[in-house]
Formats: structure tokens, sequence, C-alpha cells
């Protein structure tokens, strides 16, 4: 990463209106905070939500703890994500699944050598969530927006830590 070109991340869900929006809000914001460089965006998996606003029960709950998802609109992931993004975040294993199937497509369609994306959990390095999915709230109460949001914040901050020794890394290298 050179302190012009930012490290591109995708944070990936289902539907791209509940965890996913509210994950890019959040890491956003924690990478701000730490001034990294970054560029920041969500899709789905699926397409249940083409150009769909994030939904009003994560805009509420995000909002609270002042993320704005407002102006964000779902997408689905495509295979030339893999190609434009560094990073792709699952939320959920069976998410990371579904990737990684299309990362087999995206391989196929424009060459290896072409793909940059790494494939990883939101929860990867997270040691209070190590490696734990995300759990979809769409079905559920209140409380499960609120574990996506708490969840998101710990995930967010432990990303931090790791972009900054991968960065450090690169800038001593040179
Ligand atoms: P998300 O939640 O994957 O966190 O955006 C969902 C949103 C919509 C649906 C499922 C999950 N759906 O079935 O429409």
């Amino acid at each position: 990463m050179s302190s012009k070109t930012p490290y591109k991340v995708l944070c990936v869900c289902l539907g791209n209106i509940c965890r996913s929006p509210t994950a890019e809000v959040v890491l956003r914001h924690f990478c701000d905070e730490h001034q990294l460089n970054m560029m920041i965006d969500s899709a789905g998996t699926s397409n249940y939500h083409p150009g769909k606003a994030p939904d009003e029960r994560s805009q509420k709950h995000a909002l609270k703890r002042g993320y704005d998802l407002s102006a964000l609109r779902a997408r689905q992931l495509k295979p030339q994500d893999f190609i434009e993004f560094d990073l792709i975040l699952a939320m959920d294993h069976e998410n990371l699944f579904n990737i990684q199937a299309l990362s087999q497509k995206a391989h196929a369609e424009y060459g290896t050598s072409q793909i940059r994306a790494k494939i990883a959990l939101m929860s990867e390095y997270d040691q209070t969530y190590l490696k734990q999915a995300l759990p979809d709230p769409y079905y559920g109460g209140v409380e499960g927006f609120e574990r996506v949001l708490d969840q998101c914040e710990s995930s967010s901050l432990a990303w931090v830590t790791i972009f900054k020794q991968q960065f450090k890394q690169q800038i001593d290298a040179k």
C-alpha cells in the first residue's frame, strides 16, 4: 500500500441490508480514527435486495451509537470484486463458503494472476468472538441488532491492529 493507494476492503453478508452495511460503516469509522488509508464497501452474496437502503432496524440501532447507514444501497457480490478489492470479509461461514465459490468463478473468468482479494472472516482475529459467525439478525429481535454492532466494533478494532502491522511491515520493507 502506498500513501496514495487505499487498501480496499469489501464486507459481505447474505442480503447486504443488515450485517455488512453495519460492518462497512463501523470498520470505516475505526480506520478513519486511526488514519488508515482505506476504501471500504459492502455487498451481499444474494441479489434479494438490490438498490435497497439498509434495514430500518439496522439503521436505528446503528444511529444510536453514532453510525449513519442511510446513504448505503445494497448490491450483489460479483466476480470483478475479486480483482478490485484487497480483502473480502465474510460475516458468517455460509457467506465465506459462497464467497469462496464465486472466487473460483473469478479465477476462471479473469485468470489467477488478476485476483487480488484475500478472503477472511470478519471475526478472523477478534479474540472476543474468534472465528465466530456474526449472527443474522433479520428474522430476530432487537438483541440481534445490538449483537451485530457489538461484534462489528470488536472485530473492526482487531482488524485495525492487523492493518497497522501489515502497513508498517510494507513501509519497513521499502
Ligand atoms: P443480512 O441479513 O445478510 O445481514 O443483510 C439478511 C437480510 C435479508 C434476508 C436475509 C438476511 N432475506 O432473506 O431477505
